[in-house]
């Protein structure tokens, strides 16, 4: 039986254009759709966008542009740095199509007839720019007098009839929750915080607005849109069918993770169990939350124009070298900056010199001393089983960091056995064997080809397109690179095509 694995992004808001940011949470949870597909896991992978709201309407007021045109120009803009940026998406998600509107409706009919929704009326701050309410001790007082949100958005006070979810119902069932699964937020720094914030108690919180009309209307009540909070959240159970629990997509719910950034950690640990809870739906086992990328040390924004995006970078370094330096620069919960510097430190130190090198040696040396073909291992030594070993090793470290989305670890794993081989190659120097002991050799080459296919299977999640061309040159079989695979040796004697360097050294460009 095929285990399933259903991992999530956030949606993404429209009212701007892609940046690194985006694709960085996107390519975080790219790696653990790849991975679970690569582990054997029937694999359902959802991404799209969150056009609804406050802050998409404004946005397209500003463009000129009809909400709905709008919306759908910007959607494929995403949808293209997706494509891009290798993101395996299995489903594109828009909240502005029709079975989301029957879905949300649907939620909100059961979350009413469990008695968690009242009408009222909200007075107090909203920041349209975070599309979320806030308390006034949440609040930083400016020198010109405005008020900031902990953003740094600017809010501001609204007054209009609303109706509200009973959070506050909730509260010891949630506590509750992240007591019994420790893990369901990560990383631990994370959950302490949402926990506070629970116990610190919950107020009922808005769910419509009536001031403008960019959302989906509630039911009976069509002066009133849903709260944009509420429309996005329920993309999650939307894609698997909801309502219709006979839908194909249905045996995929709960979400395995939702990968979400830190400064929407709160909408996905504390609303969204509570929506699910009173609408008697499972709850996502995991949600996963990222820090954030600085510019050189600087937050990136518009004004400063310090703004990354992520096809420029591609297209600068390298599309794969792109997500390996995401993904093993910082810890995934950890905030870090991005640099020129540093990009090119780890292009070419740890995959030029390191990867690149080790492969194309390994490979020259056979195709030139071995007829091109894959030599026959002979009585293995101590160094040779330990180099083994420790490949053998890689894919339950990876499952064992990637289950906790610690993908820098996964990744220095894996280089402590690039390292190792290096360590390996210069030690055995097949090259002087070539005269001396030409079976012994063959061995110490065949010891590297098969821990460089542990290697490159188990980094294709992050570095797709790179490691298809080295598993390519290794000889093993296209449709056999699972992690399941290795468990059969690549035939002896099988004819391997002409090596190619895989990891180009990035070169400054002339000035
Ligand atoms: N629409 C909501 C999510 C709804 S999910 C039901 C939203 N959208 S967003 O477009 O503003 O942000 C999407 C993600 O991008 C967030 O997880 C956010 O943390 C992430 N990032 C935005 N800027 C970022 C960086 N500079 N660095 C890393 N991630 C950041 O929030």
């Amino acid at each position: 039986m095929t285990t399933r694995y259903y991992v999530t992004t956030p949606i993404f808001y429209v009212n701007g254009p892609p940046h690194l940011g985006h694709a960085y949470i996107s390519i975080a949870a790219d790696v653990m759709a790849r991975w679970k597909r690569l582990d054997g896991f029937d694999v359902f992978f959802l991404t799209g966008t969150d056009e609804h709201g406050q802050k998409v309407e404004q946005a397209a007021r500003a463009a000129g542009m009809d909400p709905q045109s709008f919306t759908d120009k910007i959607s494929a803009d995403f949808r293209d740095m997706s494509e891009k940026m290798g993101v395996s998406f299995d489903q594109w998600f828009r909240t502005t199509e029709e079975r989301h509107k029957v879905s949300c409706t649907e939620l909100w009919r059961r979350i009413k007839a469990a008695g968690d929704i009242y009408l009222g009326h909200y007075e107090g701050w909203y920041a349209v720019r975070d599309e979320a309410f806030y308390d006034e001790d949440e609040l930083t007082s400016r020198p010109d007098g405005s008020k900031v949100a902990p953003s740094g958005a600017p809010v501001e006070w609204v007054r209009e009839p609303s109706y509200f979810f009973r959070l506050s119902a909730f509260q010891d069932k949630l506590l509750s929750l992240y007591e019994e699964q420790p893990d369901f937020i990560l990383p631990a720094s994370r959950r302490n915080e949402v926990e506070s914030f629970v116990r610190g108690g919950l107020r009922d919180l808005s769910i419509s607005r009536t001031t403008f009309r960019w959302g989906i209307p509630v039911p009976e009540a069509p002066d009133h849109v849903m709260y944009v909070w509420l429309d996005a959240l329920n993309n999650y159970v939307t894609a698997c069918g909801f309502p219709d629990e006979a839908a194909a997509n249905w045996k995929y719910w709960p979400a395995d993770v939702h990968m979400v950034g830190k400064d929407i950690i709160r909408f996905h640990a504390v609303y969204w169990p509570a929506f699910l809870m009173s609408a008697g739906l499972l709850l996502p086992r995991r949600i996963s939350s990222s820090g954030w990328w600085v510019a050189e040390g600087e937050k990136m924004s518009k004004s400063v124009g310090n703004v990354i995006e992520a096809r420029e970078l591609a297209a600068t370094y390298g599309l794969d070298q792109v997500r390996y330096f995401l993904l093993r620069e910082k810890p995934f919960g950890g905030d870090g900056s991005i640099s020129h510097q540093a990009i090119v430190t780890r292009t070419n130190v740890d995959l030029a010199n390191d990867l690149g090198n080790l492969a194309q040696r390994t490979l020259s040396l056979i195709a030139r001393n071995c007829e091109g073909r894959l030599p026959a291992k002979g009585a293995a030594t101590e160094a040779d089983s330990d180099l083994l070993r420790s490949a053998e090793a890689l894919p339950s470290l990876l499952r064992e960091h990637l289950d906790r989305q610690v993908f820098h670890e996964g990744l220095e794993e894996v280089w402590k056995v690039i390292r190792a081989a290096n360590a390996y190659i210069d030690h055995e120097a097949p090259w002087a064997l070539r005269r001396t002991d030409t079976a012994r050799m063959g061995t110490v080459l065949r010891v590297l080809v098969d821990t460089l296919r542990v290697i490159a299977t188990v980094l294709q999640p992050f570095m797709p397109g790179s490691m298809a061309r080295m598993l390519d040159q290794l000889g093993a079989p296209p449709a056999a690179r699972w992690v399941a695979h290795l468990a059969t040796p690549l035939p002896d004697g099988c004819a391997l095509p002409a090596p190619q360097g895989v990891f180009p050294r990035y070169v400054e460009p002339v000035a």
